[in-house]
């Protein structure tokens, strides 16, 4: 019913050259892949670049950030107009290294989320919790108010577009993954929460990724979970192969 959807999540790694080439790797590796929506998310510098390479490919192409104001006066930042202009098509909002390292707060997440929709592009909405928050039996609240803090005004047909990531911060690039049970649970909660705001139907059609340390080896078990609907990869995004071998996971 909901389509798996797999994508890489480069960082601020590579240089242009090693950029292109991993794009060219991808777009190789997932030519027979009907089974899944593909995309990479890359550093804004090389967007055109890897737009490129991958216009005529299965795979679509995002970004890691963007600035919700249209134009003007704001120094170093990238509107959404601006990455429309270089085909980009998901852009990854509210990732944790953006609020724990760069102190992003819901209330600018949610101006961005808007400005996304409205550009006609896809937000990727991450959340997820701390290793203390969640030791601290913590992890449905804090899920809860990102939730409700970075979606908030977004109405139900604009719901249906976005897609969720659950990233638990203390499984993010550390090799400590979640188990599939645990991923599941919070996954399940989500669109529970999903369907409180929204409705059923809402709830029933919005992909959930799960992100963190997500591998060949462990992805086809997260990826079997019912509510788990695809997967965010940092890491194991950077090697055509390993981000192949996820792909596969997704295969019913
Ligand atoms: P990881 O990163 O796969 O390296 O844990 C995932 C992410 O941060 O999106």
């Amino acid at each position: 019913m909901r389509r798996p959807f797999i994508a890489g999540n480069w960082k601020m790694n590579l240089n242009r050259a090693e950029a292109v080439t991993l794009a060219e790797g991808v777009a190789k590796a997932v030519e027979n892949v009907d089974y899944a929506d593909v995309a990479v998310c890359v550093p804004f510098v090389y967007l055109d670049a890897v737009s490129q390479v991958l216009k005529d490919s299965k795979v679509a192409v995002g970004v890691q950030n963007c600035y919700f104001e249209k134009n003007g006066a704001y120094t170093g930042e990238i509107s959404v107009e601006m990455l429309k202009d270089f085909g980009c098509t998901y852009v990854i909002l509210g990732h944790s290294e953006r609020r724990h390292i760069l102190g992003e707060c819901n209330a600018v997440i949610n101006k961005k989320v808007k400005a996304v929709l409205a550009a006609g592009m896809i937000p990727i909405l991450c959340v997820g919790e701390m290793l203390a928050e969640r030791e601290a039996g913590e992890t449905d609240d804090i899920i809860a108010e990102q939730f409700y803090g970075s979606l908030a005004g977004i109405s139900p047909e604009d719901m249906k577009k976005i897609v969720i990531a659950y990233e638990p911060v203390w499984a993010i690039g550390t090799g400590k993954v979640a188990t599939p049970a645990q991923a599941e649970e919070t996954h399940a909660n989500l669109r529970k929460l999903i369907a409180v705001k929204y409705g059923q139907n809402v709830a029933d059609s919005v992909r959930i990724q799960y992100g963190g340390s997500m591998k060949p080896e462990n992805a086809q078990e997260l990826l079997n979970q019912p509510n788990i609907d695809g997967g965010l990869i940092g890491g194991a995004a950077l090697k055509a192969d390993s981000f192949m071998g996820i792909i596969t996971g997704a295969k019913k």
